[in-house]
C-alpha cells in the first residue's frame, strides 16, 4: 500500500487534508478487505510496540484499537489509569515518558482534558494517537462515521448530514463536522438551544431546533448522546424532556417523506436519543460504523508507523 500522510500525529481532524483523510479511506477499504478473509491477520507492523492508555472508559475505541494493532501483528500493551500510579500522582509526561522507556513506539491516548493529545505529541519523542480528548476531538470516530456513511451511500459530497444532541459537550460533534465539511458535505446541527455552542455557525454548519425539520432536511442523522458525565449544570428541565423534543422514534422516522441513514458513534442510551426499534431497525448502520472502526483503524496505525 503507497502512500504517506501529511501529519506525524492523528490529533484530529483539524490537522488533516482532503488528500489524508481520502489515503486513510483507501488504506482502510484494503484492510476492510483482509478482515473478510479467513486469516485476518498481516505482518505489516511486527516490530512495533503500541502503548493504548486510556484514562477514561471507553469499550468501542479500546476494543478497537487492540484490534487493529493486534491484527497488523504489532505487540500490545495496556494501560488504564484507574488500576495504575495516576491514583498515587503521578503526572501524564511521567507516566508516558516511563512506557515509552521501555520502547514503545506508539501512543493511543484517551484523556478527560481536551488539549491532552498534543500536550503530549510536544513533549514526548512517539507517534501519538487522539483516541478522544475531553469535548475537543475524536478524529478515528469522525473517520469512520464519514467512511460508513460513503460506504452506504457513495460519494460525501454534496451529502447532507443531521448532528442531533448534546453538541457542546461532544468531541465526536467537532471531529465529524471538521471530517464531513473537508469531504465536501452539507452538515447540520440539531438539539436544544442550551447544548449548541454559540461559535458552531463559524465552522460552517446550519442550525436547526427543530428535530423533525432537521430529519426532513437530511440524508443522514447521527444521533448523539448526551453527556451527563461532563454536565456540571442541568441544561433542560428533565431526561424525559429531552426525549420528548429530541429522541428518535421510529413513528418520527416514518412520518418522513424519504428513507434517511441513521448513526450513532455509541454508547446508546435506549430511550433517551434514539428508541431500540430506531437503533436496530434497517435504517441503522450502528453497527456497521463499529464493524469500519478496525479498518480506519488499521489504516492510520500503519500510516503513521511509516
Ligand atoms: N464511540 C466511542 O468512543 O465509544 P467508547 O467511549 O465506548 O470508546
Amino acid at each position: 500500500m503507497e502512500g504517506k500522510l501529511s501529519v506525524k500525529h492523528l490529533l484530529g481532524i483539524k490537522d488533516l487534508q482532503l488528500s489524508d483523510i481520502e489515503l486513510i479511506f483507501k488504506t482502510a477499504e484494503n484492510f476492510k478487505a483482509i478482515l473478510q478473509q479467513p486469516i485476518k491477520k498481516v505482518p505489516s507492523l511486527r516490530d512495533k510496540t503500541i502503548a493504548n492508555l486510556f484514562f477514561e472508559n471507553s469499550t468501542r475505541t479500546k476494543l478497537s484499537f487492540e484490534l487493529a494493532e493486534r491484527r497488523l501483528s504489532a505487540d500490545v500493551v495496556n494501560f488504564a489509569a484507574s488500576a495504575s500510579s495516576v491514583s498515587k500522582g503521578e503526572t501524564l509526561i511521567d507516566t508516558v515518558n516511563n512506557i515509552l522507556s521501555m520502547k514503545v513506539d506508539m501512543v493511543v491516548m484517551r484523556h478527560p482534558n481536551p488539549g491532552s493529545a498534543v500536550f503530549l505529541a510536544k513533549r514526548v519523542n512517539s507517534v501519538i494517537i487522539n483516541a478522544g480528548d475531553g469535548a475537543h476531538e475524536h478524529p478515528t470516530q469522525a473517520l469512520l462515521d464519514a467512511y460508513s456513511i460513503r460506504e452506504k451511500l457513495g460519494e460525501l459530497k454534496g451529502l447532507k448530514i443531521a448532528i442531533v444532541g448534546d453538541i457542546l459537550h461532544s468531541r465526536v460533534a467537532l471531529s465529524n463536522i471538521l471530517c464531513l465539511k473537508k469531504c465536501g458535505a452539507e452538515v447540520m446541527v440539531c438539539g436544544p438551544t442550551t447544548l449548541i455552542p454559540k461559535y458552531i455557525s463559524s465552522l460552517g454548519v446550519k442550525v436547526e431546533y427543530n428535530l423533525q425539520k432537521a430529519l426532513e432536511w437530511c440524508d443522514v442523522a447521527n444521533m448523539l448522546r448526551i453527556q451527563l458525565e461532563r454536565q456540571d449544570i442541568s441544561y433542560f428541565p428533565s431526561l424525559r424532556d429531552y426525549t420528548q423534543q429530541y429522541g428518535l422514534t421510529k413513528t418520527i422516522l416514518d412520518s418522513l417523506s424519504k428513507k434517511i441513514v441513521i448513526m450513532h458513534p455509541g454508547p446508546i442510551n435506549r430511550g433517551v436519543e434514539i428508541s431500540s426499534e430506531v437503533a436496530d431497525g434497517d435504517q441503522s448502520i450502528i453497527l456497521q460504523q463499529v464493524e469500519n472502526g478496525v479498518a480506519i483503524r488499521m489504516a492510520v496505525l500503519y500510516l503513521l508507523s511509516n
